[in-house]
């Protein structure tokens, strides 16, 4: 492999290590998961299940789940508005959805001038970056303020004369940074087009429970009513019952095509998941809403704080945030008595002079609220009241 290219989030807690030694106490909007164990009613569960005699709980997973009959119908379910279970559709259980984004490419089989489209600028790199791995044509679909960071059909790439065309879009909405949210009538619109144009549509969704409006739907609960789509999209238990990121839970549904293919890839790359994890999620999901539905309500809280305490000292929203546990927000032109560059300069003087640390994305800086920002309001006054921003 070439060298360079320094991790990202390695380089922002080296930073914020190194203001630590010089004594700046440290504020970590940074974090982008819950912060604590998995709810004590999925923990019990899963104990239960660790314990059990029962071979299934203990063997290889596969692309079923011997252990948790199910499991994959039942999660989806959980995050839907609708019932599907009379919709032609396909199910695949996973350990999670990241190492599940490079299998739906793989599963695409794309060729030259075969292009991917992506949610990636600003956003979760690794659809991009395994598209780089697989050396497979891509492309970040235009997300900015001005469409609301959700792209029109009108961005989908096809240019007959240049032989290319897109066959794939991988999405991520609700989404990691800006918590914009699909709307029915946004995805009606996109799945017509993408049934049209025979392109591929995936939605990775690990943040839908995490919605704080009701306009807000799932790929899935629309495409089963486009039967010549191919479709999938993917749930995760990661953070939406407590901090579940390292359990490895989750799951696919979508229409039997493009669910075969990615069970064919899968089948061989990963063993499936662990089935004890499965059974806490699934006794959580199924039996303890309230407490999910607890964490949705502190997000929103803290978020709804943040950006007050954002507001007090100018700093500008990207946009509002609809769904999850980040805000995104623009860079200033000047803070801190200086002319800022990017939002990683920003993100940098920011750790250096008041102890809070962002995640920064080109002009851009996100900031989470995993953790206790009722508790951090006080200092954060004073942190961004001293960076003194102006746009
Ligand atoms: C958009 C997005 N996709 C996928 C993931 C990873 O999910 P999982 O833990 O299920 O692999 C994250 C986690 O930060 C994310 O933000």
């Amino acid at each position: 492999l070439p060298s360079g290219g320094t991790n990202k989030f390695q380089e922002i807690k080296r930073r914020t290590r190194e203001a630590e030694d010089k004594g700046v106490k440290i504020y970590r909007l940074s974090i982008g998961q819950p912060l604590g164990p998995a709810l004590l009613s999925a923990r019990k569960a899963a104990a239960e299940a660790v314990m059990s005699d029962n071979e299934s709980m203990h063997e290889y997973q596969d692309n079923g789940s011997p252990g948790v009959p199910d499991f994959a119908q039942r999660f989806v379910a959980a995050h839907l508005r609708t019932s599907i279970k009379d919709k032609k559709v396909a199910y695949l259980p996973t350990p999670g959805s990241k190492s599940m984004l490079e299998i739906v490419i793989l599963s695409c089989n794309l060729q030259e001038g075969e292009l991917l489209g992506t949610m990636t600028d600003p956003g979760y790199p690794t659809p991009a970056d395994q598209s780089e791995y697989l050396k497979v044509e891509h492309y970040a679909l235009p997300t900015n303020q001005k469409n609301l960071f959700r792209f029109n059909t009108g961005d989908i790439k096809q240019d007959a004369k240049a032989d290319q065309s897109t066959k794939l879009l991988m999405l991520n909405l609700p989404h990691n940074p800006t918590g914009q949210i699909a709307t029915r009538k946004w995805l009606e619109n996109l799945c017509s087009h993408c049934e049209r144009h025979g392109i591929r549509l995936f939605n990775d969704n690990p943040y839908q429970l995490l919605s704080h409006t009701t306009r807000s739907w799932t790929l899935t609960d629309v495409a089963v009513n486009f039967p010549n789509l191919s479709w999938a999209e993917a749930f995760s238990a990661s953070k939406i019952i407590g901090n579940g990121t390292g359990w490895r839970v989750g799951a696919i549904v979508g229409s039997e095509d493009f669910v075969a293919d990615i069970a064919t890839i899968k089948s061989n790359c990963d063993s499936g998941f662990a089935a004890p994890m499965a059974a806490g999620v699934l006794y959580a999901i199924e039996n303890d809403r309230a407490s999910i539905e607890a964490i949705q309500k502190t997000c929103a809280k803290r978020l709804k704080l943040l950006i007050d305490i954002l507001s007090r000292h100018g700093i500008a929203l990207a946009i509002k945030p609809w769904a999850g546990f980040f805000v995104l927000c623009k860079v200033p032109k000047v803070a801190f008595g200086q002319r800022i560059k990017d939002a990683e300069e920003f993100n940098y003087l920011m750790i250096e002079n008041t102890g809070v640390v962002g995640v920064h994305f080109g002009h851009y800086i996100r900031y989470s609220v995993t953790g206790d920002i009722e508790a951090m309001e006080e200092a954060l006054d004073i942190a961004f009241g001293k960076a003194g921003v102006m746009y």
